[in-house]
């Protein structure tokens, strides 16, 4: 069918072409070749075509200053951001945060966490105010940008924000954005005598997740057993037995306290499995069957256990 369409398309163009008529009519073949729609025109693209570059690529004519900014952002966006954009509520704090990425609350800010300044631009002027998006001017968005760095001590007051200027902005958190550098994302495109893909072997694995069929034999087995030796008691220890014995909780002893595991490993291992898997009352508290997770298979119960001793010797 695509075939057929392609060969009375080239019959077109060639027989127009034969006429001196081809750049009029390709217009036409190229419109009609799905039989709908119609091109773009140059203002609908336009329209749509508004993302900014980190360097400052794609932004309009213009300029505001942070003094403009003031008024403007008091009010169109104050309401909802907080006059110092420390956010009214629980609408999103626009300023501060530094220093607070690494904590176990970062509060993520334009100042704080934004790598570049042009995000701002354009989220503002695509996105803000909340309820009237793209109704700002290009010069109310460079003076509100500029008003939204200065919170952010960014710029001074003074600082007047232009097309020409924007560049020489640097966000204070861009240096902690970097290319991603590990091989599977960063590497070299092999473009001849590339290995056969039918070749290539799966390495690491998790089981119940990384498909194995197309292993060869053996080397299924071996990666499979590997993974559920290992990854697979982890990752049941992880779900339903972490939370008690991470910290030694209700009396537990602590995965990695080579005392608290010692009388115990030395009852065998065997026995540790079963305790584990039917429940027990002991001297320190009580151990729930399966660890309270009925849904856990006898073996799940095993490899997190063998996980456990491993991790306790
Ligand atoms: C009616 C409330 C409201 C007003 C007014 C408003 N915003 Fe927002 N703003 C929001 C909400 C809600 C979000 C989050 C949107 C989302 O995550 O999809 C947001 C997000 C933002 C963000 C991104 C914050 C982040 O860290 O992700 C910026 C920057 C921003 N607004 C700037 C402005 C500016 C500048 C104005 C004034 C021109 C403005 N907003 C006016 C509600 C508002
Ligand atoms: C609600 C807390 C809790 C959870 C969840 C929990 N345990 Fe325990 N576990 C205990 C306590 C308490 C003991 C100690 C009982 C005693 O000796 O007094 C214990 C003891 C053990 C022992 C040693 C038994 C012995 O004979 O000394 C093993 C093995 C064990 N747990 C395995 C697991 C496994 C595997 C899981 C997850 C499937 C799990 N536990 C989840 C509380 C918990």
């Amino acid at each position: 069918m695509y075939n057929s369409v392609k060969k009375k398309f080239k019959t077109l163009v060639l027989a127009v072409a034969a006429q001196g008529l081809l750049t009029s009519t390709v217009a036409f073949a190229d419109e009609s070749k799905y039989g709908f729609g119609r091109t773009a025109t140059q203002e609908e693209i336009a329209g749509w075509d508004i993302d900014i570059r980190p360097d400052g690529q794609g932004l309009p004519a213009g300029s505001g200053s942070v003094a403009d900014g003031e008024g403007l952002y008091e009010a169109k966006c104050a309401s909802c951001h907080g006059l110092f954009g420390e956010g009214e509520g629980r609408w999103p704090v626009l300023a501060g945060g530094e220093g607070t990425l690494a904590h176990e609350r970062p509060e993520k800010t334009v100042g704080s966490y934004w790598p570049y300044a042009s995000t701002l631009w354009d989220y503002t002027r695509r996105a803000m105010p909340f309820t009237a998006p793209q109704s700002l001017t290009a010069d109310e968005t460079y003076a509100i940008t500029a008003y939204v760095l200065y919170l952010n001590e960014i710029v001074d007051e003074e600082f007047v924000l232009s097309k020409e200027n924007f560049s020489t902005i640097k966000m204070p958190n861009e240096p902690n954005f970097f290319e991603d550098d590990r091989p599977d994302v960063k590497n070299t495109t092999c473009m001849k005598d590339c290995k056969d893909p039918a070749s290539i072997k799966v390495v690491s694995t998790i089981a119940g997740v990384t498909p194995l069929e197309h292993l060869e034999e053996g080397a299924a087995e071996t990666a499979a057993e590997a993974a559920s030796e290992t990854t697979h008691g982890k990752a049941i220890y992880n779900q339903s037995c972490a939370v008690c014995h991470d910290h030694g909780v209700a009396g537990s002893p602590k995965t990695g306290d080579a005392d608290a595991w010692g009388d115990r490993i030395a009852t065998g291992t065997e026995m540790l499995v079963k305790r584990a898997i039917t429940g027990y009352v002991g001297d320190e508290g009580v151990m729930p069957p399966k660890g309270g997770n009925m849904s856990l298979s006898d073996e799940d119960v095993a490899e997190a256990v063998h996980y456990m001793i491993e991790k306790s010797q």
